[in-house]
């Protein structure tokens, strides 16, 4: 099992209409590990669920965490339960950060994309690239200026002047055309999305159609949308290691079927968009629920929190 990390909330902030930013402390004596652009940490929301925030901001000399959280009250209650019910001064326990949303090395132009509360990441991408003095551009999209944070922070940033702010309540000629942006595939730019599934898919959908590879675009997902367990049926799962066969019911998951027969396996969203519970699948033909796998990962990884089998067996690498 995973450490916990205690932090005291340090402050606490309204940064924008239903967006509250909220900065983690490390307790006397202890010091936070250190991170890069793109990381995560979990939050266990006191009293309620497990969830993921991006860090917006890079770490100075002694790492502090900053998240900023969307109220959503169509989520499972998270995010609520985090502004309503979290002050200043209170502890939390969260996970050492993790990242599957890094920036590439090397001197690629990186075309960052933010929708919505997608600007936590792609911000704190902005720092370390102006930090490295490597080349970018960031568009930053939502629905009202209002509801859109860090405006004040990214206009008064050094790097100000690679920001284009678009607000769907603005002018014509400022809304973003993606398929304008993004243009045709050039072999040393990368392109990063976060924000929600919709905007997701629009950008991600348009650099596609116009020839990018899936090798130069990046993406991390805050949300899936609920899954249709309606049809759901049972399979076995195979451990390569040992050859041991594991029942999965038609209304339980593969990990926790996994998790149940005593194999550790690592867990977080259970939704299928961090990717802490990735494995690789040896045999079988998996059916993909999650958001996180590319098409050319799904050949090889599969993701128990929330994908299912088609055939009636899987081997996993396990
Ligand atoms: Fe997050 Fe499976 S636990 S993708």
């Amino acid at each position: 099992m995973e450490t916990l990390l205690q932090v005291r909330v340090a402050a606490r902030k309204v940064v924008a209409e239903d967006v509250v930013a909220f900065e983690f402390a490390p307790l006397d004596g202890v010091e936070l590990p250190g991170f890069e652009a793109g990381a995560h940490i979990d939050v266990h929301v006191p009293g309620g669920p497990v969830r993921q925030y991006s860090l917006y901001q890079l770490p100075d000399s002694l790492p502090r965490y900053c998240i900023g959280v969307l109220r959503d009250p169509q989520s499972r209650g998270g995010s609520v339960r985090l502004i309503d019910g979290v002050k200043e001064g209170d502890i939390l326990s969260i996970s050492r950060p993790r990242n599957h949303f890094q920036l590439h090395s090397g001197p690629d132009h990186a075309m960052l994309f933010a929708g919505g509360i997608g600007i936590t990441p792609i911000m704190c991408m902005a720092e370390q690239l102006a930090r490295e003095g490597r080349s970018f551009e960031l568009h930053y999209s939502g629905r009202t200026p209002a509801r859109m944070a860090f405006l004040d922070r990214l206009r008064s940033a050094g790097f100000a002047d690679r920001v284009q702010v678009h607000s769907d309540d603005g002018a014509a000629d400022q809304l973003l055309d993606a398929r304008a942006v993004i243009g045709s595939p050039v072999v040393d730019r990368q392109i990063y999305v976060c924000g929600p599934t919709g905007f997701m898919d629009h950008v991600l959908s348009s650099a596609r159609e116009l020839g990018w590879g899936e090798s130069h675009l990046h993406r991390e997902y805050f949300a899936a949308a609920p899954i249709d367990h309606s049809t759901d049926g049972p399979f076995e799962i195979e451990l390569s290691h040992s050859g041991r066969c594991i029942s999965v019911k038609a209304d339980q998951s593969a990990a926790q079927a996994l998790i149940d027969a005593g194999v550790p396996l690592s867990l977080s969203c259970e939704a299928g968009v961090c990717g802490t519970c990735q494995t690789r699948v040896l045999a079988g033909v998996p059916d993909h629920r999650d958001l996180y796998l590319t098409d050319e990962e799904k050949h090889e990884h599969f993701m128990p929190c929330c994908s299912r089998s088609c055939t009636p067996r899987l081997v996993l690498d396990l």
